[in-house]
């Protein structure tokens, strides 16, 4: 499924919502500091259980942004799969109906990029565009207390959620990555974050590329009715 991507900066939130799609295609633009710190500083309205805003966020750009994807990059050539995953980001033994989803997306994306699902290398290449950020000039990690259980991780979706759309009101587009976690260590020596916190995700935020034909890839959703059940 592919659409036009919407680069116009949202008047709603429903537009925030719908215009908001996972961009792995950034121009190169920079995104002043202020417009970070102000999506950061409002996000941090979110909702959270007790008030505990359990998030934790570093913010590279510009010269720190870019050393680290290098730094990254060369690692990369010595540990194709990262340093080992802080968390497993999927169930091993993941059931229908999300098992088929996942592969849809992932299928879905390789056809727009042109990438043959049974070449490995090139799926391997797509998904290590992952660690320079899609190229967007701005990297955000997310980490929270080792301790925060499945409660806090909601918090931090509703944050990361708030940090999209707020993107979407200013012009700019998102990719939240999981992929991150792959190279807890190396996130930690970049940039302090303690043993203690777990590496949850990156966001990749800035201009998105609007000729980039990843960028066209419109997911599916199941139905309402597939969902959500209704009794008066
Ligand atoms: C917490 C989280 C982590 C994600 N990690 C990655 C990632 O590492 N790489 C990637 O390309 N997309 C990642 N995604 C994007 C999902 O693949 C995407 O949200 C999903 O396919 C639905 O597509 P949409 O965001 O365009 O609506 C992530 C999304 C979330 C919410």
């Amino acid at each position: 499924m592919s659409d036009t991507l919407v680069t116009r900066p949202s008047r709603s939130v429903t537009e925030a919502i719908q215009t908001r799609r996972s961009v792995r295609d950034f121009l190169s633009d920079p995104v002043p500091e202020a417009t970070v710190r102000e999506i950061l500083e409002i996000a941090s309205r979110a909702a959270s259980g007790g008030n505990l805003q359990p998030w934790k966020v570093n913010v590279l750009s510009g010269a720190a942004r870019d050393e680290f994807v290098k730094t990254v990059a060369q690692r990369m050539k010595e540990m194709p799969f990262g340093e080992g995953p802080e968390y497993a980001i999927y169930p091993r033994d993941l059931g229908e109906p999300y098992r088929a989803r996942r592969g849809k997306v992932a299928m879905d994306m390789y056809a727009l990029v042109g990438v043959d699902r049974d070449d490995r290398e090139a799926r391997a290449r797509q998904m290590g565009l992952n660690f320079s950020f899609f190229g967007a000039p701005v990297g955000i990690f997310i980490s929270i207390d080792r301790a925060m259980g499945p409660p806090q991780y909601a918090d931090l979706g509703i944050f990361l959620g708030n940090i999209m759309l707020l993107a979407r009101e200013r012009g700019l587009h998102t990719c939240a990555q999981e992929a991150w976690s792959l190279w807890g260590k190396s996130i930690r020596e970049f940039t302090g974050i303690p043993e203690e916190d777990v590496v949850f995700c990156g966001i990749a935020l800035g201009h998105a590329n609007p000729d980039a034909p990843v960028n066209a890839l419109r997911t599916e959703r199941a139905p309402l009715e597939e969902f959500a059940t209704f009794r008066s």
